[in-house]
């Protein structure tokens, strides 16, 4: 494998793209869910209500921060993710949407999005959503079925997953997605067939279904260690997946992301900016911002964050400059998880340079070994490779330095 040094001279059109996507993260749950380990917090409603005016100090520097000498446009996406953020009260969405739309231009066609967890989706924080120009949610299901819903820590019920559904639609918001959990302990194929019915029943134009990760520092973690956890073996994991695929794509779903699905249109243009790897702002405790020359990490714990809001620095925990090496590669890596594929003109236009000279040795050999394909100028894992896709990827990562 190639380890040359490059020297090209980061001159992509990466550092002049606007940022036109914003990310925003609310750090509390009303409690742990045994295998997550994103940053979030059981918080008071106190604490709760001191991060609203932290974040909306943060929103207010952003820009200034990290938008440089660039034109900013208006915001194509938004994106709420926690945690949990329909935990906040009504009138705390508000306040963080009227910062919002006080500091940014907003498009026209606005994709903007927030997680909703089943059991905290009442009326009034949906109406207030949707009134401040929300337009799709996110919905955290994970599974329909009652026990596996209890282990894996989750509060809710099936039967509040239809009624948040339900409520969205109700309230205007017409574009809902749900997550589900593939490979949970003892979860069988039948479960995946109901949850997959159940879904499809909502009318939602979206899925996501993602394999358990096993994260250090989750009750999950210490469980499996200690023989515990009964997760599905590869091969079931790998039945679960196609059969995901299989019914969402019968039913009229594009399988657009390895683990996403939609109805066409209804892709989540967010998540889209991530995967073609352009830059975004993001926000909140915790929160992960690229602006196209490096990337930034918030602090993650809620009094540290709260501190350096007060004194009107920035909460960076983080931040290094994005090398044209990494930026190539993550073009790839990110670029790669969707069925659209990388092209050789896209490529090109960001880094003057070609896929296949960057990468050779990796393309070669894994076209060889027919898990990439080269068709028409654009790079693609064939479907039947997906499964072994972290592999696939792994190749183009730290692969010059
Ligand atoms: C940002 S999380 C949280 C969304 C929301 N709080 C919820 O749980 O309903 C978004 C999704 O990531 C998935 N997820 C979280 N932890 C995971 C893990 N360890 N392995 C696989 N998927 C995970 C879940 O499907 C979850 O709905
Ligand atoms: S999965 Fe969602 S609800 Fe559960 S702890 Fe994680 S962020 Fe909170």
């Amino acid at each position: 494998m190639s380890k040359s040094r490059r020297k090209h001279s980061w001159r992509c059109c990466a550092l002049t793209e606007a940022i036109t996507s914003l990310y925003i993260h609310i750090p509390f749950c009303a409690s742990k869910c045994f295998y997550c380990d994103f940053n979030s917090y059981v918080a008071s409603e106190a604490v709760r209500a001191q991060y609203v005016d932290d974040l909306i100090g943060e929103l207010k520097n952003l820009k200034r921060w990290y938008s440089a000498e660039r034109s900013v446009e208006p915001l194509q996406t938004i994106y709420v993710g926690g945690g949990t953020p329909t935990m906040l009260s009504a009138r705390e969405f508000e306040r963080i949407a009227e910062a919002i739309h006080g500091q940014f231009a907003l498009a026209s066609d606005l994709e903007w999005t927030v997680e909703a967890n089943p059991g905290t989706t009442e009326p009034d924080i949906l109406r207030a959503m949707k009134e401040m120009g929300v337009n799709r949610v996110s919905i955290g299901t994970q599974t329909f079925n009652e026990t596996l819903l209890l282990s894996i820590g989750r509060l809710h019920s099936p039967e509040q997953t239809r009624i948040s559904v339900e409520r969205a639609y109700a309230a205007g918001i017409k574009r809902v997605s749900l997550d589900l959990m593939l490979g949970l302990p003892d979860q069988t194929l039948v479960d995946v067939e109901d949850a997959l019915s159940q879904a499809l029943a909502t009318g939602v134009s979206h899925v996501s279904a993602y394999g358990l990760k096993v994260e250090e520092n989750t009750p999950f973690f210490s469980w499996e260690k200690k023989g515990f956890l009964h997760l599905p073996d590869e091969e079931l994991q790998v039945a679960m997946y196609e059969r995901v695929r299989e019914r969402l794509i019968d039913a009229g779903f594009l399988h657009y992301e390895v683990s996403n699905y939609a109805k066409p249109g209804e892709e989540s243009r967010h998540n889209l900016t991530y995967w073609r790897n352009r830059p975004y702002f993001a926000a909140g405790a915790g929160a992960h911002g690229y602006t196209g020359e490096m990337r930034y990490e918030n602090m993650r714990s809620l009094s540290a964050y709260h501190h350096a809001c007060q004194s009107g620095a920035r909460p960076i925990e983080q931040e290094y400059p994005v090398s044209l090496q990494e930026a190539m590669e993550n073009e790839m890596m990110l670029g790669l998880r969707l069925t659209e594929g990388v092209s050789d003109r896209s490529f090109f236009e960001r880094f003057q340079a070609s896929i296949e000279q960057v990468f050779k040795p990796e393309c070669e050999r894994l076209l060889k070994l027919g898990v990439l394909t080269h068709r028409d100028g654009v790079w693609r894992i064939p479907e039947q490779h997906v499964e072994v896709a972290n592999e696939i990827y792994a190749e183009f990562v730290g692969i010059h330095t």
